[in-house]
């Protein structure tokens, strides 16, 4: 196949934006030109010369000699709209924003068949595991049961030190953003949502199914205490934020972001610090584990390069799974049996546990092990952040269903 030459328009060069260009500098036998770099704030040190540099996002859309677009900025309704306009330029576009993906998936579906052209985001989910791609193109015609992991490097991090080395939750959490593996507002990170779009995105490709992120139950670390991890620890788990999708019959799948215990026999146990890892469980294939770096600036654009590439050699998504059309639901009837630390017994009995199997009431701490529906879980979703209460995964299977 011919390579076309291309000319890149590009919107944003933080972290990412410099790791592509690094990632690229690196690249030999890999031509392409970065005609532009589209950035906001004028009075920011740049360490290239600021002849590369415009402040008029109408230099790169409205420029016909630029043929790709690749987006790689923070705010996600401008990257929205930055992208919807080159798409409906013609233009091709390569994006590591998974708020804005996820947000409009359906839409930015319908944009690139309407105007036949190209929008990749392999860095959007597990940076430089190259997910997306594979459920696209391996798991054409395979049955896949579930898809499960770490998709967030910064909780990931934070939960290693904390577990590892016995860090505070602020001050890992710091290390996490001075390192550039958090989102400018953290709480996109600590309390699930990062790890819920990028969920979201998985969905798209691994069951054609595009999700509302908004109806997708998420809940995250940030009220992890001492005595959760003590209790891991003493149980031989660690703990680690899992999102995970997967069927519940023929044509309806759930999903949700939660804290999950994980064993040392386990493929995520040892995926630690910024790492991101990815299990499939399929009918013929069995189980797969990919991993990888999943936050930073290189990790994240090396994914980037990669979709430059393919997009040179005319490479574009062909949402297999949607045009088969064979998941068309999604539900929260799904029973989770949870670890809940708790200290008011009307916050548990809001809960509506069932099969209880353990129970643990000290002066310092109390919780309990029982099965949650999922749709209880969303009911409480608003209410969880203010209450004194922790929720875990076991990971234990609830039959009929297995999460
Ligand atoms: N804040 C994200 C993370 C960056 O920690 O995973 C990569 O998407």
């Amino acid at each position: 196949m011919t390579r076309e030459k291309l000319r890149i328009g590009m919107f944003g060069y933080g972290c990412v934006g410099q790791g592509l260009h690094d990632v690229l500098n690196s690249s030999r036998g890999f031509r392409a030109d970065i005609v532009r770099i589209c950035v906001k704030d004028r009075n920011k040190k740049r360490r290239i010369p600021m002849s590369n540099f415009t402040f008029d996002k109408n230099d790169i859309l409205n420029d016909p000699s630029i043929n790709l677009v690749v987006e790689l900025i923070d705010d996600a309704d401008e990257a929205f709209n930055i992208v919807t306009t080159a798409m409906k330029k013609g233009k091709n576009v390569v994006t590591a924003n998974k708020v804005m993906v996820a947000k409009h998936f359906r839409e930015l579906v319908e944009l690139q068949a309407k105007h036949k052209v190209s929008l990749l985001y392999e860095a959007s989910a597990g940076a430089s595991i190259p997910i997306i791609r594979n459920l696209e193109e391996y798991y054409d015609n395979e049955l896949l049961y579930s898809l499960r992991g770490i998709l967030n490097g910064t909780t990931n991090y934070i939960l290693t030190k904390m577990y590892n080395e016995g860090k505070a939750y602020d001050i890992a959490l710091k290390e996490a953003q001075d390192l550039g593996f958090a989102e400018s507002d953290p709480t996109l990170d600590v309390d699930g949502w990062d790890a819920k779009y990028k969920l979201c995105i998985i969905t798209g490709h691994a069951y054609g199914l595009f999700l509302n992120p908004d109806e997708v139950f998420h809940y995250g670390i940030r009220k992890i205490s001492t005595f959760d991890i003590q209790h891991a620890k003493e149980k031989g788990f660690k703990i680690k934020l899992v999102p995970f999708v997967g069927k519940t019959n023929d044509n309806t799948i759930s999903g949700f972001v939660l804290p999950r215990f994980i064993s040392s026999d386990k493929y995520l146990f040892n995926v630690d610090n910024e790492y991101n890892g990815v299990i499939t469980e399929a009918a013929f294939a069995d189980k797969q584990f990919f991993s990888g770096k999943g936050a930073g600036g290189h990790a994240t654009g090396s994914a980037v390069l990669s979709d430059i590439s393919a997009n040179s050699y005319g490479y574009r998504y062909e949402y297999k799974k949607y045009q088969q059309g064979t998941v068309t639901n999604y539900t929260r009837d799904y029973g989770i049996e949870i670890y809940l630390r708790y200290s008011s017994e009307k916050d548990r009995k809001l809960f509506a546990l069932k099969d209880v199997s353990e129970y643990f009431s000290s002066k310092l701490y109390k919780y309990v092990i029982g099965v949650v529906n999922l749709e209880t879980l969303y009911s409480l979703r608003e209410q969880l952040s203010s209450m004194d209460v922790f929720i875990v995964n076991t990971g234990r299977k609830v039959s009929p269903q297995t999460p």
